[in-house]
């Protein structure tokens, strides 16, 4: 999963506060901290003779420049450090608590960058263009709606500063820049650390988008993630845990739900909202006397699958809330991890794991529901992503159509595939099989988790499940919202 950017990092969580005493620092020419090029840099004056604070590596009046700290292994000194250095040179002044301090700030003309060296190690590289484009000042920046201002058709791409200064205060440094038509940007140490171009900030900042997965079996029966149903709709961390649980493992049962129609949009309204498909907002799975146009309306076995494959913006989650469950045999749900079954396929058989990402099948829903609709999609039943992992399963025999656009000599090794998937999903070691209790409530990954069901007779009383929607881009966006409110660390 993706969470923000701007969600509290561990450093981070140790800044803010108000201004105290301001020093701004003065300009000298050395050499660029990095590659050696004529640069112009403002030092630490007048305390900066500190033998711990002068170990940097722009160098000070005309003296030989110092080895650099490789960008890509730039670090943050312990907090002590700053702490200390920052009263060196400010005299009675405290820094905050955590708060950075920049030793020197040069202008890198050669490479047009602007570059930051840390008081206690470490040095950021700032393009000149992406300071421009990105002033916070409330000319550049509207800062209620978080939206830039400067609009490319009036950003000069090669635009250099006229002068860069440090600006320290007591919550730590400032970055000031001018510019050549007198407009000025300043930029706080955090904000640029959190956007620092080093590559260990990059790689950093790419596990933030990694999914943190879980992989099952039919085992995790033993081991359910659940959730209390009235404490989801009053407690945001027990809604931010259970977001957690969905989005790692893909599957969670909520307990204790009532067993009346409209809990399944109580909980969606609690994320975000419920997303209507051509099924309504909600929809009603019972055997129904006239089904309509789904299969899931009768009480046949329904094989494993994911729903509304047909839709280019499949709906992400799926919620099956049980009002009332057949007294008889049968009517129970399979689950399967779907990028476990995946996973297996690939190492098992490439070949078949190789068609299923390649080879477009048609999923349709034709009828009438909601209202008349033909939903078409051509999709793979496994997709990847552009790091070749796997992504989202579409899975249903139910609504693959018999339209194939293969050639016919591939028409057999992509059966030979789909069965090899649909054998390993059906394994008992991959295959969950649960029997909803009325007041009961599954919900999970649709992209994922594929989900079954057992014939049940209509004879043996009613089986009345309630079924919504939601999309993940919402569960995500409420997942951070929760996440900044709470103040919940990664
Ligand atoms: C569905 C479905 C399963 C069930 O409605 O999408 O798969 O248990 N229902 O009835
Ligand atoms: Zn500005
Ligand atoms: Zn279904």
């Amino acid at each position: 999963m993706a969470l923000s950017v701007h969600l509290l990092r561990p450093w981070q969580k140790l800044l803010v506060g108000s201004t105290a005493s301001v020093m701004t620092s003065k300009w000298s020419r050395c050499s660029s901290v990095l590659s050696g090029n004529r640069v112009r840099m403002v030092e630490k004056s007048p305390n900066s003779t500190d033998p711990e604070t002068s170990q940097g590596v722009c160098t000070i009046h005309g003296k030989q420049q110092q080895q650099a700290t490789p960008i890509s292994r730039a670090v943050f000194p312990p907090q002590a450090v700053f702490k200390r250095r920052f009263s060196a040179l400010c005299g009675s002044s405290e820094v905050q608590e955590g708060a950075l301090i920049m030793e020197k700030v040069c202008l890198n003309e050669a490479a047009r960058m602007v570059e930051v060296e840390w008081s206690g190690g470490g040095v950021s590289r700032f393009p000149y263009v992406w300071l421009r484009d990105n002033c916070q000042c409330p000319q550049c920046f509207n800062p209620d709606s978080r939206s830039r201002l400067v609009l490319m058709s009036d950003l000069d791409v090669n635009v250099s500063p006229v002068d860069v200064t440090e600006v320290s205060q007591a919550k730590g440094s400032s970055l000031s820049v001018e510019w050549p038509d007198g407009h000025k940007s300043r930029y706080d140490w955090h904000w640029l650390k959190e956007r620092c171009f080093s590559t260990q900030a990059l790689s950093e900042r790419q596990k933030d988008w990694q999914r943190k997965t879980q992989l099952w079996g039919a085992e995790l029966a033993h081991n359910m993630p659940k959730a209390d149903f009235p404490a989801l709709l009053t407690d945001d961390r027990a809604l931010y845990d259970f977001l957690v649980r969905l989005d790692s493992v893909g599957l969670v049962l909520v307990q204790n739900v009532p067993c009346d129609v409209g809990q399944v949009e109580k909980l969606a309204n609690r994320v975000a909202f419920l997303k209507h498909t051509c099924s309504g907002k909600e929809f009603v799975v019972m055997n129904k006397t006239k089904p309509g146009s789904d299969v899931a309306y009768t009480s046949v076995k329904l094989g494993l699958h994911t729903d509304l494959n047909s839709y280019t913006y499949k709906p992400g989650v799926q919620m099956l809330h049980c009002i009332e469950q057949t007294t008889g045999e049968g009517g129970d749900n399979s689950l399967v991890d779907g990028f476990n079954a995946a996973s297996q396929l690939k190492e098992e058989n490439p070949d078949a794991f190789r068609i299923l990402t390649t080879v477009k099948v048609n999923f349709r829903h034709v009828g009438m529901d909601y209202h008349k609709y033909f939903h078409l999609k051509r999709r793979n039943v496994i997709s990847l992503n552009d790091q070749e992992d796997i992504q989202s399963i579409s899975y249903s025999d139910q609504s693959r159509t018999s339209i194939l656009d293969l050639p016919a000599d591939l028409v057999q090794p992509f059966y030979d595939a789909l069965k090899a998937f649909n054998t390993i999903m059906c394994l008992p070691r991959n295959c969950l099989s649960l029997k909803m209790a009325a007041g009961e409530l599954i919900v999970f990954d649709n992209n994922r988790t594929l989900h079954g069901r057992s014939a049940y007779s209509p004879d043996s009383g009613t089986r009345h499940l309630q079924g919504g929607y939601m999309d993940w881009d919402e569960i995500y966006s409420r997942m951070r919202a929760i996440k900044a409110d709470l103040g919940i660390e990664a």
